[in-house]
């Protein structure tokens, strides 16, 4: 990944924590109420999902700022590339295949699987390998709930997952020199894929994900860098060893397959102990907009068990 770069963000595109809060109040209220319509679909009435406990009391990123600040690396390198160059990407219809070491492989139709399962709101910090975070509330459901369905097997230890590759929809993927050798694929250990905190997402901000942030579907495993939550997830695989990932194949020295937020294991080319907040403002109107870097990036209680006995030096 090139290196970490600014964001230029207006302060009219910020909005304060207290104020997104009493809108959503309101808009609770006003569901409670029985109002239906615009009121109730322009808060999470869209996905009919439910609030869920798992909410981090920061301060959340201005939407403005998480749909347009993206990394999607087949939509382009730069930040605006994603939100600029994905128009053509048809998230619909999808199917979800999910096969491997398990009893029942299964095609998904997305539209089906939505219906069916249960949808919440969480909202999660995300920090990215580049030294950048944003605090987002996502709708989705928990991995272990699409997993049971197929029933893996004892034999089963990691999770493959691999994004659609469409060179037509996707400008970014052609050339000589490719990025990525794409499929943009990633991996977790089958008891990380299980963990209530591991979530499938098909929105943001209560609404569904546009293009640049993963349409229809993508993994968001809030402890680990932004880079292992793969986009328009179309493949899920169950298998025995640990699968390849396109960033370790890309450059193994610098993202380890583990990759779980970590101030005390620096990027061999930038510090990871400190994270540049997307809306937080600094530069010159006071504040550095800056925050020290949390292990597991805040979740250790749920998480540090995972991986007791492990050196996260090596196990990078
Ligand atoms: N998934 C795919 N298919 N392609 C990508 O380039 N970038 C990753 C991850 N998932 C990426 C991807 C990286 S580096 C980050 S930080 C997050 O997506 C960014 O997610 P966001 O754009 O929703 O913030």
């Amino acid at each position: 990944m090139p290196a970490y770069r600014a964001p230029f963000i207006k302060s009219s595109e910020i909005t304060s924590r207290s104020l997104y809060m009493k809108r959503r109040q309101f808009m609770t209220g006003a569901i409670a109420a029985g109002l239906s319509g615009s009121l109730a679909s322009s808060a999470n009435a869209a996905l009919n999902a439910k609030q869920s406990s798992y909410i981090v009391n920061d301060k959340i990123t201005p939407k403005e700022d998480a749909t347009t600040y993206n990394n999607y690396y087949e939509f382009g390198t730069s930040k605006s590339d994603p939100a600029a160059y994905s128009g053509d990407f048809k998230p619909q219809p999808w199917k979800i295949r999910i096969d491997g070491m398990v009893k029942k492989p299964m095609e998904f139709d997305l539209q089906d699987l939505m219906a069916r399962m249960p949808l919440e709101e969480r909202i999660y910090r995300f920090r990215c390998v580049e030294a950048w975070s944003m605090v987002v509330p996502w709708t989705g459901f928990m991995l272990s709930e699409l997993l049971k369905q197929v029933e893996p097997l004892g034999s089963a230890k990691f999770v493959a997952f691999q994004t659609v590759l469409r060179p037509e929809e996707m400008p970014g993927v052609g050339g000589f020199a490719p990025v990525l050798d794409w499929p943009y694929r990633e991996g977790l250990r089958l008891d990380e894929a299980m963990h209530p905190l591991t979530i499938m997402a098909v929105g943001i901000y209560g609404d569904v994900l546009p293009n640049q942030n993963g349409a229809p579907i993508r993994l968001v495993v809030p402890w680990k860098y932004g880079f292992k939550s793969i986009k328009s997830i179309e493949r899920i695989t169950l298998v025995d060893s640990q699968p390849v990932t396109a960033w370790n194949v890309s450059a193994p020295g610098e993202y380890g397959f583990y990759s779980n937020v970590n101030p005390e294991r620096d990027h061999p080319r930038w510090s990871q102990a400190q994270e540049r907040v997307l809306g937080a403002g600094g530069g010159f109107f006071g504040g550095t907009g800056k925050r020290d870097t949390e292990k597991f990036n805040g979740y250790g209680d749920e998480v540090a068990s995972l991986y007791a006995g492990m050196d996260l030096q090596v196990n990078y």
